[in-house]
């Protein structure tokens, strides 16, 4: 069974005023094992498709099936806790704890042992290229790069089998972010994650196992 699977997904925002219509009917798998790239143009949905996947909401029509099941079914908060890493196109440190903290605020919100994601929070941070004297540092002493590469830390530390990542790799050199995306295709690859990717760095769509397109709320796969 796939881990995602989406049915004829539909979501609009609506004010007084005025209907966007974000997502206008997709369908498609997300398998286990599998790293996706979504690409396209600035409004043309990708967010809002990461967030219906990650229960922020759910669809207007059609359904976002997590293992089967639908999530409009689920309480949405335990679904995302218990499921989902999430990294956000603006990061969202905290900005009153230090990176270390940072990285071990989800972890201990599970209930996992402060000296047990201390440690797994000082790996996580070495696997993305950072050094050990930035643990101790606030996000605001840090440059765009190194924070984005906190939260991308924070996201894996959680080892959810489902990781969303909005830009991943968006203020980051070329060389760094092909080492980050790198990362994240072993881990698919050994851990059996499953890892959506939506971007705008062509310099890393060779590294993904699907990429697909999304054009005006469509999902289109690109053959290559
Ligand atoms: N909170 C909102 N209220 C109303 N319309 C919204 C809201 N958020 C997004 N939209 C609209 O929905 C459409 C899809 O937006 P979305 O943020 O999903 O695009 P995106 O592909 O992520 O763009 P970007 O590459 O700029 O991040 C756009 O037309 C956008 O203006
Ligand atoms: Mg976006």
């Amino acid at each position: 069974m796939s881990i995602l699977s989406l049915q004829s997904v539909r979501y609009a925002y609506r004010s007084q005023y005025q209907l966007v219509e974000a997502v206008k009917g997709i369908s498609c798998e997300f398998e286990q094992g599998t790293m996706y790239a979504i690409v396209g143009k600035s409004g043309s949905g990708k967010s809002t498709l990461l967030s219906l996947i990650a229960g922020l909401d759910v669809p207007d029509e059609g359904d976002v099936l997590f293992r089967g099941v639908p999530t409009r079914t689920l309480n949405l908060d335990a679904y995302r806790r218990n499921n989902i890493a999430m990294i956000y196109q603006n990061f969202r440190l905290f900005p009153l704890l230090t990176v270390l903290e940072n990285v071990m605020y989800p972890m201990e919100l599970h209930g996992i042992r402060p000296r047990d994601a201390k440690k797994r929070a000082a790996e996580y941070v070495r696997s993305v290229d950072l050094p050990d004297a930035v643990l101790n540092r606030f996000p605001a002493m840090l440059s765009g790069g190194e924070r984005q590469r906190v939260a991308i830390a924070r996201a894996l530390a959680m080892e959810t089998n489902l990781i969303l990542t909005d830009e991943p790799t968006g203020n980051l050199d070329s060389t760094t972010s092909r080492n980050i995306i790198a990362l994240l295709g072993r881990l698919v690859h050994e851990r059996g994650y499953c890892i959506v990717v939506v971007t705008h760095d062509m310099g890393v769509l060779d590294m993904m196992d699907v990429t697909f397109q999304m054009r005006d709320g469509v999902l289109i796969e690109d053959q290559g």
